[in-house]
């Protein structure tokens, strides 16, 4: 059985800020963890020569995967974080405070609640199809570094998780959630890099 192995990005300067979306670097814990990560990858899959690492389109999982030594590294728009519109940059109390409507919506149904001039999960479900399907067709361990709401959203795939639970999962930072297909199911361990 062949390992998909998901992770965010490392801490980003907006993580620290509490702003959403956006296009910032590591803060000094985030570049720790892009060190640990590749540490970690270059031992678990060592010998897995076809192995390879796919990261979104911007910078912070970018640079979380700079650090991996010895594998081939696509880029995928489709694995970039939800598009958070007119609220990209803000905070959760800032959206509460100037547009009191939209927070109420989504909180209502984050699932189906689609930013102004944004996405809604639903919108990242679909657009991560033909990430999936590439996935299923590898061969070879892949590792996965992107944000919260698609890990939240492919997480779901893999481990057959219902549709409405996926704006809820939790996926942390700094945690690699190793997924393995094999003929009895699929089995899941996680590795927490840091504190
Ligand atoms: O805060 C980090 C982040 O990746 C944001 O960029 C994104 O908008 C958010 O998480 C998604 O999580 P939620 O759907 O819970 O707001």
């Amino acid at each position: 059985p062949r390992p998909i192995l998901l992770t965010r990005h490392g801490e980003s300067c907006d993580n620290v800020r509490g702003r959403i979306g956006s296009d910032s670097v590591l803060s000094d814990a985030g570049e720790l963890y892009s060190k640990k990560l590749a540490n970690f990858i270059e031992k678990r899959l060592k010998s897995e020569r076809a192995a390879s690492i796919w990261t979104s389109t911007l910078q912070r999982t970018i640079i979380t995967a700079s650090p991996i030594a010895g594998f081939p590294k696509i880029q995928w728009r489709a694995l970039d974080e939800i598009n958070a519109g007119v609220c990209d940059g803000m905070t959760y109390e800032e959206i509460k405070k100037n547009m009191p409507e939209e927070y109420e919506a989504r909180k209502k149904d984050k699932l189906r609640y689609r930013y102004p001039r944004g996405e809604s999960y639903l919108d990242v479900i679909q657009r991560l199809e033909p990430v999936i399907i590439e996935l299923e067709r590898q061969r070879a361990p892949v590792v996965v570094i992107s944000h919260q709401a698609v890990l939240r959203a492919l997480y779901a795939y893999f481990a057959d998780r219902p549709l409405k639970e996926i704006p809820h999962i939790e996926v942390p930072l700094h945690t690699i959630i190793e997924i393995q297909m094999g003929v009895t199911g699929v089995q899941e361990k996680r590795y927490k890099l840091m504190d």
